[in-house]
C-alpha cells in the first residue's frame, strides 16, 4: 500500500451508479473527486462521503469538453493529489428508433460516453504513467450487445469495450489496468426515465425486468460499485482489458 491515500475520479457521480461508486471508493480509503456537469449537484454525494469520515471534492465539468476536463483534472491533482483511479461513468440516453434518430441524438451520446471517456482518460493517464500505477474503469452496458431504440447508445457502449481493450494494451506496461463493467438493469434515475418515457409504472417495469433476470431481482447501484471497487483495488493488478457483465446472469 502507498502511504498517501489513492485519489480517484468518478464522473457522473452526483447520483445513481456514479454516486454509489464514489461512496464505495471513499469507504475503501480513497480520496474521491465527485465530478458532474454542475458542481452544485455533487453536494449530496460529497456530503455523504464526508459524513462517513471520507474525503471528497465536488467538481463541475462537462466530460465532453476538453478544456473543462483538463481544468478539472488539474484542480483535482492540486487539491486532492495525483489521480490514479478513474471511473468513466457519466452517461446520457437519447433513445429513438433509427428512422427518427437525429444528429443531436447521435452526437450527444457519442460526446458524453465516448469523447468523455477519451478526454478524462487522456488527462488522467499522465498522473498514472508518472507513478507507474493506475486503474481505469469504463461503464459499458448490456446494450452493447444490441437494444431496440438505442443505436446510438449501443454503439457508444460497444465502442467503450474496444476503447478499454486498447488502453489496456497501451497503458499496461506502465502499471495501469483498464477494464469495463457492463451493467444490466440497474434501478436509477436513468431507468426510471426510460419507464416514464414508455409510460410504464417504474415498479411494474422493475418487476418485468426482474422476471427475465436469472437472480430474479433488478440490479442496484451498489452491485456495480462493488465490482468497480474490486477492479480499482491493489490486488486486481493482473486483471486488464476485461469486460465484466454485472447483470444478474450470463451475457455473451
Ligand atoms: N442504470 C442502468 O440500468 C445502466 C445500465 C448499464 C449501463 N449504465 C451506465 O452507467 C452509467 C451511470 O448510469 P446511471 O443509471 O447512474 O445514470 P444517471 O442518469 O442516474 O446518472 C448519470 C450522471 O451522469 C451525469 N452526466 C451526464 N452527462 C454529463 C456530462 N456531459 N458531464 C458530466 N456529467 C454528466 C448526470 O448529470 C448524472 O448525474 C452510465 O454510463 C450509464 O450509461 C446504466
Amino acid at each position: 500500500m502507498s502511504e498517501e491515500p489513492r485519489v480517484a475520479i468518478v464522473t457522473g457521480a452526483a447520483r445513481g451508479i456514479g454516486a454509489a461508486t464514489a461512496r464505495r471508493l471513499a469507504a475503501d480509503g480513497m480520496a474521491v473527486a465527485v465530478v458532474d456537469i454542475e458542481e452544485a449537484a455533487t453536494k449530496e454525494t460529497v456530503d455523504a462521503i464526508a459524513a462517513a469520515g471520507g474525503r471528497a471534492l465536488g467538481v463541475g465539468a462537462d466530460v465532453s469538453d476538453r478544456d473543462q476536463v483538463e481544468a478539472a483534472v488539474a484542480r483535482i491533482a492540486a487539491d486532492l493529489g495525483a489521480p490514479t483511479v478513474l471511473v468513466n461513468n457519466a452517461g446520457v440516453l437519447r433513445d429513438n428508433l433509427l428512422f427518427k434518430m437525429t444528429n443531436a441524438d447521435w452526437d450527444t451520446v457519442m460526446g458524453v460516453h465516448l469523447r468523455g471517456a477519451f478526454l478524462f482518460s487522456q488527462a488522467a493517464q499522465k498522473h498514472m504513467v508518472d507513478r507507474r500505477w493506475g486503474r481505469i474503469v469504463n461503464l459499458s452496458s448490456t446494450s452493447a450487445l444490441g437494444n431496440r431504440g438505442q443505436a446510438n447508445y449501443a454503439a457508444a457502449k460497444a465502442g467503450l469495450q474496444g476503447f478499454t481493450k486498447t488502453l489496456a494494451i497501451e497503458l499496461g506496461p506502465f502499471g495501469v489496468t483498464v477494464n469495463a463493467v457492463a451493467p444490466g438493469f440497474i434501478v436509477t434515475d436513468m431507468t426510471a426515465a426510460t419507464a416514464a418515457r414508455m409510460k410504464v409504472d417504474f415498479d411494474d417495469f422493475q418487476k418485468h425486468a426482474a422476471a427475465e433476470i436469472p437472480v430474479r431481482r433488478p440490479g442496484r447501484p451498489e452491485d456495480v460499485a462493488h465490482t468497480i471497487s474490486f477492479l480499482a483495488s491493489e490486488g486486481a493488478g493482473f486483471v486488464s482489458g476485461q469486460v465484466i457483465y454485472v447483470a444478474g446472469g450470463p451475457r455473451d
